[in-house]
């Protein structure tokens, strides 16, 4: 079986191809689908899920409506907050996802200065954007399959959505109907959507056995069971207060058991535990075909497979998750920074790193590198033997020192377990990660480097010079490339759960995860956006040459070129099978997932 051929433009291309169209006044006005639907499908929808069907605004809605409320000093407040985000419905952590790219409808607020009211003045309207029209809170089982009967009489696309991370616009969908898994908070303290404050929340259980047997299996882990709606910050708490360590990324809001998982899932302590799919040891999910099934590796082992990697909303609604656990352990942490920009400096730096990565990689170091900073995480050595490892890099820093360069530092700690760490070093108070606030429109795209890439000076040298380059330093607009350091490179099989990934087999051969970020804000023209994906593509192309084609799916270009093969490689096929044996009908589709229908009406606002 052959790879579909649904992309076979370069981003390049085909956002030069629709420039043209659009200079050439091709482009035909798009009507919102689905907006003639009776409402009293809805009504019925709603009585037979006891009233959890409801309509979602978006985050800044308050802002349109009066500029000067208390309730738009609020959103104003929380605009880049991304915990508040996922507490709403409507709520996404990129802009882009919830505006329409394609007609510029939308409902956004100045990222940069969030009381800025040029953007919410006079012609500005509030739209809806991308949001789905409608949500479902969901409970259980029963409300997944109701969601999947509704679609399929009325042609009404479903998208799921948890805590709308989502870098592709995979939790969103113009017109669509979500099935809402994050559930709400039973608190009142983002007085947002004031009326569905009153639900209490759902899906957020999480229970730890010492003992776990999955559904069919004989073996015994100890393992956390978690909802689909639980975040990292609850799921890291929990680990803390049960003296365990879970596998979980730089961010405090992403869902633990949702895309996360089953797109792979990458952390600082993934070069020894492994990935997220790694870890995983069953799933409870609603498939489209309208079961409600258990998968693990000794019951329907392919959906199993297809869920460790295959990536989130394709297979069916997952409920809840159960991840292997590993013992608490403390966390050595050693930090290299300076303050002032110099493309010189971040080229030594990157060249020292890439010297010494194959060593790094086998003795357990996970971290994260940008232009001037390099953070690395293990939970392998001693606090003594995490020194003597690091010396080359510490060495680097006494130089950076003595040379007097502003802000340079090098710190090596010892914390007792992970959290203490992750509080420290990624997260503030307001639940953002390391990286900062979010509410912004952005462009990703990345690369796994393979081994090989470090294994000679001179293909070194090739990687860093087009790490370099793709960074695209020193132009002030640079994208912000950060080497993630996260690929499984030192994790023992006895160590994990068992069975079989599906994520593209290149992530076993990485050293590095690399991505790079362009971002625009709520003012970009459509030409503006457009040139700001290419352009981070493009600089991207400069690891892409040297490199596997190989991406990690949730952190990847939206035009990724070649998509199947970067993101699952030979898995592609057989994922394909699984997809058509449990959603013959396509009911759930998302953008560059397995299987998916690019000529779907629910792809309208992608450029
Ligand atoms: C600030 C930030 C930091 C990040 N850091 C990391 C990191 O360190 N490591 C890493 O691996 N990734 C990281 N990510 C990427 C993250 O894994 C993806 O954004 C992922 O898609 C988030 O999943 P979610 O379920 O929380 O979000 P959502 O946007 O709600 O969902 C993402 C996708 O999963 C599907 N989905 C969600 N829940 C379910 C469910 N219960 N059943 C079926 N399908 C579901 C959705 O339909 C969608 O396709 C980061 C993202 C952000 C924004
Ligand atoms: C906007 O909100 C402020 C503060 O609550 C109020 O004084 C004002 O009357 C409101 N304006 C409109 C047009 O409703
Ligand atoms: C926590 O777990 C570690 C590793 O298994 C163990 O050494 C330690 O005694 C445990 N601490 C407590 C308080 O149970
Ligand atoms: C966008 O808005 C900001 C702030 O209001 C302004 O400084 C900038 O010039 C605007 N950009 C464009 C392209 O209109």
């Amino acid at each position: 079986m052959g790879f579909a051929t649904s992309n076979p433009f370069s981003p390049t291309m085909t956002i030069s191809l629709l420039l043209l169209a659009l200079l050439a006044g091709a482009q035909a006005e798009k009507q919102a689908p689905f907006s003639n639907i009776p409402t009293d499908i809805w009504a019925a929808l709603s009585t037979r899920l006891s009233g959890r069907v409801f309509e979602a605004k978006p985050f800044a809605e308050p802002c349109f409506t009066n500029a000067t409320s208390i309730e738009c000093a609020s959103i104003q407040e929380l605009y880049q907050n991304e915990k508040a985000r996922t507490h709403q419905a409507g709520g996404y952590t990129w802009g882009q996802w919830e505006g329409c790219q394609d007609t510029g409808e939308q409902c956004l607020l100045d990222f940069a200065v969030p009381t800025d009211e040029a953007a919410t003045a006079s012609p500005n309207t509030c739209d809806l954007g991308s949001i789905p029209k409608h949500f479902i809170d969901v409970r259980g089982p029963a409300d997944v399959i109701a969601a999947y009967e509704f679609s399929k009489e009325t042609g009404i696309p479903l998208v799921v959505k948890n805590t709308g991370h989502d870098f592709k616009g995979r939790s969103s969908g113009r017109g669509s109907l979500a099935l809402w898994v994050r559930g709400l908070l039973p608190s009142t303290r983002y007085p947002i959507n004031a009326r569905l404050a009153f639900q209490t929340h759902n899906l957020k259980d999480i229970s730890y056995d010492v003992a776990f047997v999955a559904e069919g299996c004989s073996d015994a882990y100890p393992a956390v069971t978690a909802g689909a709606g639980v975040q990292f910050f609850e799921a890291y708490q929990f680990a803390e207060e049960n003296n365990i360590t879970l596998v979980g990324g730089s961010d405090a809001t992403v869902g633990f058991a949702g895309g996360f998982t089953m797109g792979g899932g990458h952390g600082v302590l993934s070069p020894v535990l492994g990935l997220a799919v790694d870890r995983a040891l069953q799933f409870k999910i609603v498939t489209p075909d309208g079961k409600y099934r258990t998968a693990s590796a000794c019951n329907n082992e392919d959906l199993f497979f297809a869920l460790r990697g295959g990536g989130g909303g394709t297979f069916g609604v997952v409920l809840e998750a159960t991840i292997l656990a590993a013992p608490a352990a403390p966390v050595q942490v050693v930090v290299v920074t300076w303050a002032e920009k110099s493309p010189e400096r971040t080229e030594a730096l990157w060249t020292l790193i890439g010297e010494n990565a194959i060593g790094w990689a086998d003795a357990g170091w996970g971290g994260y590198s940008m232009s001037e900073l390099a953070l690395f995480v293990t939970q392998r050595l001693s606090k003594d033997e995490a020194a003597a490892s690091m010396a080359p890099l510490l060495a680097h820093a006494e130089a950076l020192k003595a040379e007097g360069v502003a802000g340079a530092m090098a710190m090596v700690m010892e914390f007792p377990s992970f959290l203490p760490f992750f509080t420290s070093f990624m997260t503030d108070a307001g639940g953002n990660a390391g990286a900062g606030k979010v509410g912004y429109s952005l462009s990703l795209t990345s690369r796994l480097v393979p081994r090989k890439s470090f294994e000679t000076p001179k293909s070194r040298t090739r990687l860093v010079e087009a790490l370099m380059a793709a960074s695209g330093a020193p132009a002030p607009d640079a994208p912000l490339m950060i080497i993630q350091i996260t690929a499984p490179t030192a994790a023992r099989p006895a160590d994990l759960a068992p069975g079989r990934t599906s994520v593209t087999p290149a992530w076993r051969e990485a050293v590095y995860h690399v991505t790079s970020m362009g971002m625009w804000n709520w003012n970009a023209t459509k030409t503006d956006i457009m040139a700001v994906y290419d352009r981070t593509s493009r600089l991207m192309d400069n690891v892409r040459h040297i490199t596997p084609d190989a991406a990690y799916l949730n952190e990847a270009d939206v035009y990724e070129p070649n998509h199947e093969v970067s993101f699952w490689g030979n898995h592609y096929p057989e994922l394909a099978t699984i997809k058509a044996k449990y959603d013959p009908d396509r009911l759930l589709d998302c953008w560059q997932c397995v299987g998916w229908n690019p000529d779907s009406e629910r792809y309208q606002c992608y450029l």
